[in-house]
Parts: C-alpha cells; sequence; structure tokens
C-alpha cells in the first residue's frame, strides 16, 4: 500500500448500533478510515460507486437485499473491492455462498477488536494491490491523452440517452423519473430535451419557463455557468434542473447538432448526470447525443414493430460504429399477459435486458397529467420500483471497465 495511504471502509449493517461500534473500534486505527456507512444491501452498491471502498464490511440478514446478494453485485462491479462478511450466523452454509459469491473473509459478530483490523489490513493490502493491477492494464491500453473528457479529472458529468426508435415507447416518462432519481444533493442531475419539435420534458414536471435549449445553443462556443444557471427552469418541487426544448416546432432546425454537442460537453462541467431526452426520429441531433453519451437507455415495448426497430437500430448502431457496449436495454409498459415476454425479446435481439418498467396506467397516466413524476411519492410502486433497478443499471454501465477502455469520443 503506498505510504499514508488509508484503507477506505464501507460499514453495512442495518443495525445503527453495530454501525457505531464498529466506527468506534476503528476510530483511532490511523491507517484505516470508515467512509461510508450502509443500511441495507442496496444501498451499500450505491454507497461503492460513490465512496469507492477498498473493504466493505458487510452484514447478511437486512431489508431489501441481502449481504451475500449485495456482495455478489459490489464484486461484479467492482472486482478490486473486498468483502469481509460480518454476521451472527456462524452455520457453515451462509459461510460457503458467502464464499460464493466473491466474500474474502467471515468474521462472527460481535468481532474481536484485533481480529478485525488484521483482517481489515490485509483486505485492504489486497485491494490496493487489485486496484494496481488493474491500473497496469488500463495504463498498458490507452494513454489518458486519449481518454475521453469525461474520465479525465473526477468531476466530469455522464450523459444518459433516453431513446426508443418507436414513439410512444416512453421515453419522457423515463427520463424525467430516472433523472428525479439519480439526482440528489451530491449528484446533481439535469434534464435535457432533444425532442425539439415537440418536446413535452418541461410539462411532465408541471413547469412552463420561458426559456429554452434555443437560448443556450446560439453561444455553445461561449457558455459559462452563468449563463447556463440563468437558463435553466429551476424544478422547485424537486430541484432538478431543466433544459425545455424550443417553444415551437418550427424552431427546432434552428438547433445545430454540434451545437448541441458542445453544450452536453460543457453540462459535464456542472452536473453529475445529464439526462437527454430524445425523439424517435434518427437526426443530426439524435446522432450528436448518441456520439457524446455515456449510456444509452434504448427502450421497447413488447410489440413486433417496436421489436424490429429496435433491430434496426442497433444495425444503425454497428454501420456508424457507436459502440453497443454504452447500451442498457429496458422493456417499458411491461405485461406479463402479453406472450412476448422480455425473455423472448432478449434472445431474439441477443441484447440482455437491464430492467423491466411494468405497465401502470393508474400510476402513470395520472402523474403525467398532474405534473408529479411518479418516483417521487409512489416509490413503492412497481413502476418506480422498474424505475429505481434501471438507475442501479445505468450507474452500473457508468463504472463498467470495458465501457471505459472502449470509449472513443467524435467517432463519426
Ligand atoms: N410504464 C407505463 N405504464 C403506463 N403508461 C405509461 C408507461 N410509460 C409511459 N406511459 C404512457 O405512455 C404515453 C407515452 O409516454 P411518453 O410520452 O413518455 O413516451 P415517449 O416515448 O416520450 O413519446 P414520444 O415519442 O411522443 O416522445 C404517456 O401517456 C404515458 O403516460
Ligand atoms: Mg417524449
Amino acid at each position: 500500500m503506498a505510504e499514508g495511504e488509508k484503507i477506505r471502509v464501507l460499514v453495512v449493517d442495518d443495525i445503527s448500533e453495530t454501525r457505531e461500534n464498529i466506527r468506534k473500534l476503528l476510530q483511532f486505527e490511523t491507517d484505516i478510515e470508515v467512509v461510508g456507512a450502509a443500511r441495507s444491501g442496496k444501498e451499500a452498491i450505491q454507497l461503492v460507486s460513490e465512496t469507492r471502498p477498498d473493504v466493505v464490511l458487510m452484514d447478511i440478514n437486512m431489508p431489501d437485499m441481502d449481504g451475500i446478494t449485495a456482495t455478489e453485485i459490489i464484486r461484479k462491479q467492482t472486482p478490486y473491492v473486498q468483502v469481509v462478511i460480518l454476521s451472527v450466523q456462524g452455520d457453515q452454509n451462509y459461510m460457503r455462498r458467502a464464499m460464493l459469491a466473491g466474500a474474502r473473509e467471515f468474521l462472527t459478530k460481535p468481532p474481536m477488536p484485533d481480529e478485525l483490523t488484521s483482517t481489515i489490513r490485509k483486505a485492504g493490502q489486497l485491494a490496493q494491490d487489485e486496484k494496481a493491477k488493474g491500473a497496469q492494464v488500463f495504463a498498458s491500453q490507452t494513454s489518458i491523452a486519449s481518454l475521453p473528457l469525461s474520465m479525465v479529472g473526477s468531476r466530469r458529468g455522464k450523459v444518459i440517452m433516453v431513446y426508443s426508435p418507436k414513439g410512444g415507447a416512453g421515453c419522457t416518462t423515463v427520463a424525467v423519473n430516472l433523472a428525479l432519481v439519480l439526482h440528489n444533493v451530491e449528484t446533481e442531475a439535469a434534464i435535457v430535451d432533444a425532442n425539439l419539435q415537440f418536446g413535452d420534458v418541461a410539462v411532465f414536471l408541471n413547469e412552463q419557463g420561458k426559456n429554452s435549449i434555443l437560448d443556450l445553443t446560439p453561444r455553445a462556443e461561449e457558455l459559462d455557468q452563468d449563463i447556463v444557471n440563468e437558463v435553466m427552469i429551476k424544478n422547485s418541487a424537486t430541484g432538478l434542473h431543466i433544459l425545455s426544448a424550443p417553444p415551437k416546432p418550427e424552431f427546432a432546425e434552428k438547433v445545430k447538432a454540434e451545437q448541441v454537442s458542445k453544450l452536453l460537453e460543457f453540462l459535464k462541467s456542472m452536473y453529475a448526470y445529464i439526462v437527454v431526452d430524445t425523439s424517435s426520429y434518427v437526426n443530426d441531433v439524435t446522432l450528436a447525443v448518441l456520439d457524446v453519451c455515456d449510456v444509452i437507455v434504448l427502450l421497447t415495448t413488447q410489440d413486433i414493430p417496436s421489436i424490429k426497430n429496435i433491430r434496426l437500430f442497433l444495425d444503425l448502431m454497428l454501420t456508424l460504429d457507436f459502440p453497443q457496449d454504452k447500451v442498457v436495454f429496458s422493456i417499458n409498459k411491461f405485461d406479463k399477459r402479453i406472450g412476448i415476454t422480455p425473455e423472448k425479446i432478449g434472445e431474439n435481439l441477443k441484447l440482455q435486458i437491464s430492467a423491466v418498467i411494468p405497465l401502470d396506467e393508474r400510476v402513470v397516466i395520472p402523474s403525467v397529467n398532474r405534473g408529479v413524476p411518479f418516483v417521487i411519492d409512489n416509490k413503492a410502486q412497481p413502476a418506480a420500483k422498474g424505475i429505481l433497478s434501471l438507475a442501479e443499471a445505468v450507474r452500473s454501465k457508468l463504472i463498467e471497465p470495458q465501457g471505459r477502455l472502449r470509449e472513443t469520443p467524435g467517432r463519426r
């Protein structure tokens, strides 16, 4: 381990007293730093991507997702992270499952202080070694100079394009709700309406400011944060910033693809996530968004025309040499009564389905009409859960190493 570098530890346990006790046990260890604490498996996954720990101390029985499942996901997403299971269960079966999931060590609760610190030190060393190995592989394949701007400096935001080659699949619904799930005080998100003729993002959020993307694109060469701040609509209900579509369809053609690219690049310096809603019609602007984006949330519904269009779009991506590993493929308006199942769709297109958002007219349609996105007050409903799993898939895609290595700006 590099001298002076502390071992970063994330504590995961649903009982606050246990989290506090572990924190106290570790507070005087000068080479160990507790960088966060999570109350559940799902929260642990999120905090791993945000705090980048070396070692995770993981409980087993927790609400929403147990520690073994969380371990498996964390190890897949960030293989250098070492997981130490802390549990009251001395059961061999648990231990075996934990090890199979990729856990490094298994300690029974409450741990002996010496045992805990020595286990953390060993695991921390291993994590640092793994990280260094990964960095070497990375460095041998690419140089900093060839990296896209989005990877140089951790403050660069990520652009997430929401697209469907079939109109009405639910892009705006998904884009707005996804942006809200990704948005928080630490990772501010903005939503950009690139459906330039009939964009309705602002309406979905019950806003009707007079500013639009047209106030920024002509200044694409000379943007600064003050100008952008002035133009963005700040949704008071959620804090989300909105860049809306031009006020009239005939203004759409004033927006040039090159300006959209520059604008999105600039927004990366201001927001952690920039979610872009697009129209199904492929034109220069759509391709510019595709070029800049880090992830494409590609949406389909369970019908043959939609699936046919997805296939045509994937072919187009191939022809234009856009990397397909940016795709997070999702089904919206899923209805289990329809025979075209997600499995069949995935098999047919040879594309893994990352999230399924159910059809829920009772929740979704009134939420659109009221201008109150359903993830705000309906988090436990199936549609909101679908969006949460989509957000998880997007986050995982963003930290996937292969995608980063193959990413090259300005492909066309
Ligand atoms: N999961 C869902 N369950 C029920 N209704 C939905 C769902 N998702 C979207 N809808 C409804 O489908 C309609 C179309 O949705 P939306 O406007 O988001 O689609 P779009 O892809 O943005 O369409 P366009 O091509 O016009 O931009 C809306 O009435 C919306 O309420
Ligand atoms: Mg739309």
